[in-house]
């Protein structure tokens, strides 16, 4: 199967999944319309394809990945607000504020961030080995909150632009980027753990790859900020500058952060090397490679 298939795969089994949550009108067609808007679908994507090369199947990772990817959606929607980002357009459509009003969008995040825990909880209770489950559980609280995600657009949004650093922002990103994108990864493991024995050089080379992959992937996404067009980004292009935030590219400038990319890509791809996969990890090579290349 080709990268490609097998990527619009693991989407297609997340997206069949999410289109059958929030089906009430109000505050679920608020919630729906920002989960349902479209989005790579990379953080499911990677639960998937960590619980295969765990040695797992992908239908025991679909609840835990899609619980990541509501908890994503509720960090855009609120990172869209006029009190954080301010911005206008989100995967290729009006941001929730702007079709729903704030207070509306600030409730459709808060609820979206509950039923995420409550699918990451179901999820746990499928495992034959529960513990696996909240260990989850724990993990996915942690890479979220106020050593996570949160802590990350705290900083993020307080940080003054004569103060950040290359240092700083390296700390800023691994935290509102790199939190969620190891706890998509490492959720994945566990998922096949809570079925079967797996070996814990697994789950260290699983937060090695994050870490690099979340690092290249939020120098690239300031790239794109700075270089793409609205349409293709599906988000407005500009906005880092328009809110006077100091990133990697107007520190070092494009071409340093092309080359950071491919070394943190790299990075993350010999991170994989380092454990003994039951499944196959072919995938989570060619993925790193096909996100340092990404132009949305
Ligand atoms: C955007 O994430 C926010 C960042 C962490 C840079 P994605 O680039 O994964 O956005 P979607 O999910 O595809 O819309
Ligand atoms: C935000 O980073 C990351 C989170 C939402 C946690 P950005 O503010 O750069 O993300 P975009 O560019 O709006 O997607
Ligand atoms: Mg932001
Ligand atoms: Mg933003
Ligand atoms: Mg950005």
């Amino acid at each position: 199967m080709s990268f490609r298939d097998e990527y619009d795969g693991a989407r297609a089994l997340a997206q069949e999944a999410l289109e059958r949550e929030f089906t009430r009108q109000g505050l679920e067609e608020a919630m729906r319309y920002s989960l349902l808007a479209g989005g790579k679908r990379v953080r499911p994507v990677l639960t998937i394809k960590f619980c295969e090369a765990a040695g797992g199947r992908a239908e025991e990772a679909l609840r835990l990945g899609c619980a990541i990817e509501m908890l994503h959606t509720y960090s855009l929607i609120h990172d869209d607000l006029p009190a954080m980002d301010n911005d206008d357009l989100r995967r290729g459509k009006p941001t929730n504020h702007k079709v729903f009003g704030e207070c509306t969008a600030i409730l459709a995040g808060d609820a979206l961030q509950s039923a995420a825990f409550r699918t990451a909880a179901e999820a746990g209770l499928m495992f034959s080995r529960p513990e696996a489950g909240l260990e989850a559980l724990r993990y996915f609280a942690e890479a979220a909150g106020e050593h996570g995600m949160c802590l990350g657009q705290y900083g993020d949004t307080t940080i003054p632009e004569s103060e950040r650093t290359a240092e700083i922002l390296l700390r800023i990103n691994d935290l509102k980027t790199g939190a969620l994108l190891r706890a998509a990864c490492v959720l994945g493991v566990l998922a096949s753990k809570g079925n079967r024995p797996v070996g814990l050089d697994c789950v260290s080379a699983a937060e090695e790859y994050a870490l690099n992959l979340g690092r290249a992937f939020q120098i690239k996404d300031d790239m794109l900020d700075a270089m793409s067009t609205d349409s293709e980004l599906g988000k407005p292009v500009g906005s880092d500058l328009a809110n006077g935030k100091a990133t990697y590219m107007s520190i070092l400038g494009a071409e340093k952060c092309a080359e950071l990319v491919r070394e943190y890509t790299e990075r993350a791809k010999a991170a994989l090397g380092k454990a003994s996969w039951a499944g196959d990890a072919a995938f989570l090579f060619e993925l790193a490679d096909e996100l340092a290349k990404r132009s949305s």
